[in-house]
């Protein structure tokens, strides 16, 4: 299984903080937002890396994670998008020849996770499998709609609802088996001019190949102010554990 880190595009809802660096880059508590979706890939004993960018501060990501090994990937490689903001599914297909017709685990740079997806990737065959999650706004996401008569079979995913149809976000962490780069190649852009994840996740759905597993622990992207202060929140709590109360309180530390 090798794994693929999606860290383009402009972060237009982040500027001004997407001016002077790439959105995946941005701190999360202690750490550059990209540090963490690496971590999730690695603690599943994913250690063959693609990290798919673009933009002018995509020279930015060599210098900050060298070759890897500081994290225990083994093989470290880099990909350009071109263009800019032209979607997820654009960017995964930078990852054709970096999959070499093998399985890939897929993760949103902007997206931190302390669940355990180890199970996920050893369990895999073929096919898609995403991870759900209930979230409270899940019109901001993809949102899949469940079966009427089979409430834990997925019938359709739709990005971005003007009203949801169940309280789940698909987050975005994907493994695809390597018919993905060919499902991509079929696409339209989209009303927002790019090329979707959701419309791949709903031709696997098509084929019947798509598997959901429920992401267990805390999850959040991070792409909007609100959504990046909590999920700098989240870490920081967790990573200060006690102390947490008295740093933002301004007391001092012992
Ligand atoms: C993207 C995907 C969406 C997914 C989300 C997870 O949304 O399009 O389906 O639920 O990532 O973070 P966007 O980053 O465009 O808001």
């Amino acid at each position: 299984m090798k794994g693929i880190i999606l860290a383009g595009g402009k972060g237009t809802r982040l500027e001004p903080l997407t001016l002077p660096t790439n959105k995946h880059l941005l701190p999360v508590y202690d750490q550059p937002m990209i540090y963490y979706p690496i971590h999730t890939l690695v603690k599943a004993g994913i250690k063959d890396v693609l990290v798919v960018t673009g933009d002018i501060h995509s020279g930015q990501f060599m210098s900050i994670l060298k070759n890897g090994k500081q994290f225990g990937i083994n093989h470290l490689e880099y990909a350009y998008q071109e263009g800019g903001s032209k979607g997820i599914a654009d960017a995964l297909l930078y990852a054709e020849d970096f999959a070499d017709s093998g399985p890939v685990t897929v993760i949103l740079g902007d997206n931190t996770t302390d669940a355990d997806i180890s199970p996920a990737v050893a369990d895999f065959k073929a096919g898609a499998t995403i991870f759900l999650k209930p979230v409270a706004d899940p019109e901001r996401f993809g949102n899949p709609r469940f079966d009427k008569d089979n409430p834990k079979k997925i019938v359709e995913i739709i990005e971005k609802p003007k009203t949801a149809v169940s309280p789940y976000a698909v987050t975005g962490l994907y493994i695809y088996d390597q018919t993905v780069f060919s499902k991509i190649k079929t696409l339209k852009p989209s009303g927002r001019g790019e090329l979707e994840v959701t419309d791949i996740n709903n031709a696997y759905l098509k084929d019947g190949t798509l598997d959901w597993t429920e992401l267990k622990g805390y999850w959040s992207d991070a792409g909007t102010f609100p959504s990046l202060f909590r999920s700098n929140r989240f870490w920081a709590k967790k990573k200060l554990g006690g102390q947490y109360g008295a740093v933002v309180k301004g007391n001092a530390l012992p």
